[in-house]
């Protein structure tokens, strides 16, 4: 007898349909999976014959055929554990099968016949609802993550048992309610009033934060920039509801989400600098997002940026610029999300005192040159933000002078994302500024006479790219929305310019000397 189930496979973020046909058949007892199963799915055959007798059922000592269609999409995962023991059931007569085809199953068992939970429920769940399907049923440890998709009824069941008795009356179980209230928290983590001084560093942190800016922190050791950067999740603005489910998504994909199932605040990645590029932009045979995509719709933090191999950061350059990243795979090429802000964070020079005006730098131009150069030149183009964090003074230092809070400054990025919230309506790619492409920066950064002339001398004086300039004006333009100005002046050109340290600050000569 043939029974067939519905399942489906997680390409990247995506779910794709796969049918389990199961066919039981007079012949010597023995059981073959095919249709590209890897080895981890070729494992399902013991568990599924484990838990099929230990949940009560009577698996069939006859020839039996698993079939995963279609044939030329590889399927790994314990994921198929469950559809393969329900078709197992079906074809030899053990299931009610009159509602088998409105649902999608997926799970892991255990021997003893129970659910466990498997990663990309959500995604899943989407899949599931565009097929049309009716229901999922999904391990009960999955349910609340699976129940945030709209459209489609969760079920969370908890053994093979349970679903087997399920399916004979699908009515008596009710679906989970969908729990997308109270979605959205505050970051947490360290607040901005314990930085004391450093109002040029808490300024571009504010503006960052504001516009999605990239931001690179310079200076010497001990000045705050780790604890500056630190402090950027608590005034990253609220997630909206859509940035939400998208990032867990991602997360359910990579099978770290945290345990209310939810990405309820910007992403805050800080991987160490022995990171290999793979792990920082995704990969593997079933493709996993990387930190850049774990980090969407929030900030990659790299600290010691100059420890990183060049290469790792080399390979942020086509994520930062298209905002996604492309996999490609024999068969077929699948993208993960990625837009992020990157900040990065960095000794100007190897001893870390060059600029400081009090503790003289004793590296050599070529040490200095040699240094530079692993932050290559194409990555620092495409930071909009550059400041050099000095130490604080003294008295900043002993007389304790602290700024404003977290939560205070989150109140204005929050205005100023409103702001760009309405100015990207219609662009459904673009939610900041700092994601503006040329014909958003014709249509929201025009600039006076008196403006237009000041950059034009900067781009001259500081021999910028199209790029850079490019990028000033989108920080002038959440310098205005900061500032709740409908036109883009020219004290917000000026201040921009200041947050161009790197062009003013070259590693020849001796600024300190
Ligand atoms: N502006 C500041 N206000 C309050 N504390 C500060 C400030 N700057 C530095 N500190 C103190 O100094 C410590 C070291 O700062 P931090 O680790 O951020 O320096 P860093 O610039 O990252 O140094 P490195 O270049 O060595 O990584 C902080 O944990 C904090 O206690
Ligand atoms: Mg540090």
């Amino acid at each position: 007898m043939l029974a067939c189930v519905r399942s489906a496979a997680l390409w990247g973020i995506d779910a794709l349909p796969v049918t389990v046909e199961v066919d039981v058949n007079v012949g010597l007892p023995q059981t073959t999976i095919v249709g590209l199963p890897d080895a981890s799915v070729q494992e399902s055959r013991e568990r599924i014959k484990a838990a099929i007798q230990n949940a009560g059922f009577v698996f069939p000592m006859r020839r039996i055929i698993i079939n995963l269609a279609p044939g030329d999409l590889k399927k790994g995962g314990p994921s198929f554990d469950l559809p393969i023991a329900l078709g197992v059931l079906a074809a030899s007569g053990q299931l009610e099968t009159r509602y088998l085809a409105d649902f999608l199953f997926t799970g892991e068992l255990s021997l003893d016949g129970s659910l466990r939970s498997v990663s990309g429920a959500m995604c899943l769940a989407l899949g599931a609802s565009q097929m049309g399907l009716a229901g999922i049923i999904v391990p009960r440890a999955n349910g609340p993550e699976a129940a945030l998709v709209e459209g489609i009824a969760t079920r969370a069941l908890a053994s093979l048992a349970e679903v087997v008795k399920f399916l004979q009356n699908p009515e008596r179980i009710a679906p989970l309610p969908g729990n997308t209230s109270a979605l959205i928290a505050r970051s947490e983590g360290p607040d901005l009033a314990e930085v004391r001084g450093q109002p040029l560093a808490r300024r571009a942190l504010e503006v960052a934060a504001s516009g999605g800016h990239n931001l690179l922190l310079l200076g010497p050791p001990g000045s705050g920039k780790t604890m500056l950067a630190r402090r950027l999740p608590g005034i990253l603005p609220a997630l909206s509801l859509d940035e939400a489910l998208e990032s867990t998504r991602i997360y359910s994909v990579a099978g770290l989400l945290p345990r209310d199932n939810l990405i309820r605040a910007r992403p805050f990645r800080a991987p160490h600098h022995s990171v290999s590029a793979a792990a920082l932009v995704g990969g593997g045979s079933y493709p996993k997002p990387g930190e850049v995509s774990l980090s969407h719709n929030g900030v990659l933090f790299l600290d010691e940026a100059t420890e990183f191999r060049r290469e790792v950061l080399e390979s942020l350059r086509q994520p930062l610029e298209e905002g996604e990243v492309l996999i490609a795979r024999a068969r077929q090429a699948l993208t993960f999300p990625a837009r992020f802000a990157v900040v990065l964070a960095a000794n100007p020079c190897p001893c870390g005192f060059y600029g400081d005006p009090f503790v003289v730098c004793r590296c050599s131009t070529l040490q200095r040159t040699r240094y530079w150069s692993r932050l290559s030149g194409p990555l620092l183009d495409r930071i909009d933000l550059q400041i050099f964090v000095g130490r604080p003074k003294p008295e900043e230092i002993i007389r304790s002078i602290t700024g404003e809070d977290s939560a205070t400054v989150q109140q204005r990025v929050n205005a100023a994302r409103s702001i760009q919230k309405q100015r990207f309506t219609t662009s459904p790619r673009v939610r900041c500024n700092a994601q503006m492409d040329s014909a958003g920066l014709r249509e929201f950064c025009r600039l006076d006479s008196a403006g237009l002339t000041l950059l034009e001398g900067a781009v001259r004086a500081l021999h910028l790219s199209a790029r850079s300039a490019d990028r000033i004006l989108k920080v002038a333009r959440t310098l205005a929305d900061l500032a709740d100005s409908s036109e883009i002046q020219t004290l917000h050109i000026a201040e921009a310019l200041q947050f161009r340290t790197l062009e003013r600050m070259q590693p020849v000569g001796a600024i300190n000397g």
